[in-house]
């Protein structure tokens, strides 16, 4: 079994018969929305899904997990979605797999949320991963030229085909490439602040606990409250 899987069916066992549950996007969460549809086709979980993507969504239905959208409930009881980074802080980079706004609008209405990962996600400080953005088209560029004078080295996602990607919102995505982020919650205030700029990676204080991925085994890692 490898790392991912590992954790993916590890977090499924936070989820209880009657939650609402946020499904989560990439690679890992593949494993947790695939235990997921096994219990409720195996053992009768009852729970209902909110997916965080159009390729979640997908996955979900083809395993019969009842889904709602996001805006059909008041609050979602628990989100389980991978990691780009975690650092010694719990904060994190999401959106490698182009779904963070999504994500993270989930994890807002979330009472808890969980991140899997596996061991190479977890680091001291941010931004060896590059920093998403997600950006509308117009005026994007200009924001591109902005990020690229303010030295945060800027390169536009893109598809197989060489095109711009387009998010499942309908935007862009500028990754920047910034090595190390000292303040992250500086950096998120101040792309926030940028008109144009839809949401970026930089999920701050969202997590109750991150579930780890190492050889010797799932570790469970408890956020400490604040
Ligand atoms: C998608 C995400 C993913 O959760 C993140 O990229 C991790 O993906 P993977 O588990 O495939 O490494 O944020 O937008």
């Amino acid at each position: 079994m490898n790392l991912k899987e590992l954790v993916g069916i590890e977090a499924a066992k936070f989820v209880k018969d009657g939650m609402t549950v946020g499904l989560g996007t990439g690679s890992t969460a593949y494993y947790l929305v695939k235990e997921l549809g096994r219990r409720v086709n195996e053992e009768g979980l009852k729970i209902t899904g909110v997916v965080t993507s159009s390729k979640t969504e997908e996955q979900a239905k083809e395993l019969g997990i009842p889904l709602k959208a996001i805006d059909e409930v008041d609050s979602v009881d628990l989100t389980i979605d991978g990691a780009d980074e975690i650092s010694a802080d719990f904060q994190g980079i999401k959106g490698g797999g182009a779904a963070l706004l999504f994500e993270k609008v989930v994890a807002t209405y979330s009472k808890d949320c969980i991140w899997i990962v596996d061991e190479s996600k977890m680091v001291d400080k941010l931004g060896k991963f590059p920093l998403p953005v997600e950006v509308v088209p117009f005026g994007g560029h200009n924001l591109f030229r902005l990020f690229e004078a303010k030295g945060y080295r800027p390169t536009w996602r893109k598809t197989e085909a060489d095109e711009l990607l387009t998010t499942d919102g309908g935007h862009y995505i500028i990754d920047l490439h910034l090595e190390v982020i000292e303040d992250p919650r500086a950096l998120a205030k101040e792309l926030d602040d940028y008109v144009g700029v839809v949401e970026h990676g930089l999920f701050i204080d969202m997590i109750s606990r991150a579930i780890v991925g190492t050889p010797e085994g799932p570790k469970i890692l408890e956020v400490p409250a604040k």
